[in-house]
């Protein structure tokens, strides 16, 4: 039987997500939004693609959470992108509210599915969602490291005018101004890339890194990024369904792990069929290890707010 996605929020993340996933046949796709026709329509328009891009797998658009029923995986892309001036924090009351008032109908619908956490502000979302689910932290997944490291790549690979598949790097920490790009464990074929790339470059491109989202928000102005987090979302999905295993950074509960228990926060975790299967630790070192505790820090604070918006 084939598996069942279900995405909600029909916007630029959530269909461009649906495209991805469904020309990879990843598994039928349910899209759900609010808004009443646009899941509809856009469902109808990808599925009439499939005869060309020859994809076998159904795409249908909702506004009712029982077509969600029995999903696998569902992904959470509903609510508020960033406008120009806007921080992803000041979306944290809007966006608390759906994310909440979504997580309740997927779960009644879908008790044994995946969660998969796109909404911002990200880390405290996946908190909200883990909140009202009650699922076990496995289940309960934030995409945010695999596009801010997809971003850190692209940009070393340009500096090393080399091919991004060459290039390995990950970022940690939330996904806000605080992550933590990891130089020391960036390489490009497995050389370090701190032999290769001044410093000066090096800090720019981390800079840059950390500012990857207004970045595109500000060349758009009237939304944010969806085609690098879309690939993103699908990247974690396909991991998922098919037990890949692969070892992506991403929002989890920390439960002890890198000397830190309740807060969600990135780092890099084994995805499997279970969800999230295992924290990877590395042992952080000097200005690393306080520059992944501002990030918690800051986190932690986003958390406590939200909590009380959702009581
Ligand atoms: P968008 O505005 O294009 O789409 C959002 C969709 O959510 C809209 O179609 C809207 O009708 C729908 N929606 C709103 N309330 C809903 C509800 N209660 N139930 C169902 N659907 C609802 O926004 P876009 O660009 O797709 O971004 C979606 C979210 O993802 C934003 O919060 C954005 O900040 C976040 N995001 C997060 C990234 C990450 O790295 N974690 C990367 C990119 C975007
Ligand atoms: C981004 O980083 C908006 O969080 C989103 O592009």
């Amino acid at each position: 039987m084939r598996k069942k996605i279900t995405i909600v929020g029909a916007g630029n993340v959530g269909s461009t997500a649906a495209h991805w996933a469904a020309s990879k046949s990843l598994g039928d796709v349910v899209l759900v939004d609010i808004n009443e026709g646009i899941p509809q329509g856009k469902a109808l328009d990808l599925l009439e693609a499939s005869p060309v891009e020859g994809f076998d797998v159904n795409v249908i658009g909702t506004n009712n959470y029982e077509d969600t029923a029995n999903s696998d995986i569902v992904v959470i892309t509903a609510g508020s992108p960033r406008k120009p001036g806007m921080s992803r924090d000041d979306l944290l009351q809007i966006n608390a509210k759906i994310v909440k008032s979504v997580t309740e109908q997927v779960v009644k619908y879908s008790p044994n599915a995946i969660l998969l956490i796109v909404s911002n502000p990200l880390d405290a979302m996946v908190y909200v969602a883990a909140q009202t689910s009650g699922f076990p932290r496995e289940r309960v997944i934030g995409m945010a490291g695999v596009l801010d490291s997809a971003r850190f790549r692209t940009f070393l690979a340009q500096a090393l005018e080399c091919s991004v598949r060459d290039v390995n790097a990950f970022v940690l920490g939330g996904h806000g101004d605080t992550m933590v790009p990891l130089v020391r464990f960036s390489t490009m074929a497995g050389i370090p890339i701190e032999n290769l790339l001044s410093k000066d470059t090096i800090d720019q491109i981390v800079d840059r890194t950390r500012k990857g989202g207004i970045e595109i928000v500000n060349y758009l102005k009237t939304g944010s990024a969806y085609y690098a987090p879309s690939a993103a979302v699908v990247e974690m999905v396909e991991s998922i369904l098919l037990d890949q295993k692969r070892i992506l950074p991403c929002c989890v509960r920390l439960e002890g792990e890198y000397g830190q228990k309740g807060v969600f926060v990135g780092v890099p975790v084994k995805l499997g069929s279970k969800g999230m299967e295992k924290v990877i630790e590395i042992e952080l070192q000097g200005q690393e290890t306080s520059e992944f505790q501002a990030s918690v820090d800051a986190v932690s604070e986003l958390m406590e707010k939200v909590g009380g918006y959702i009581r």
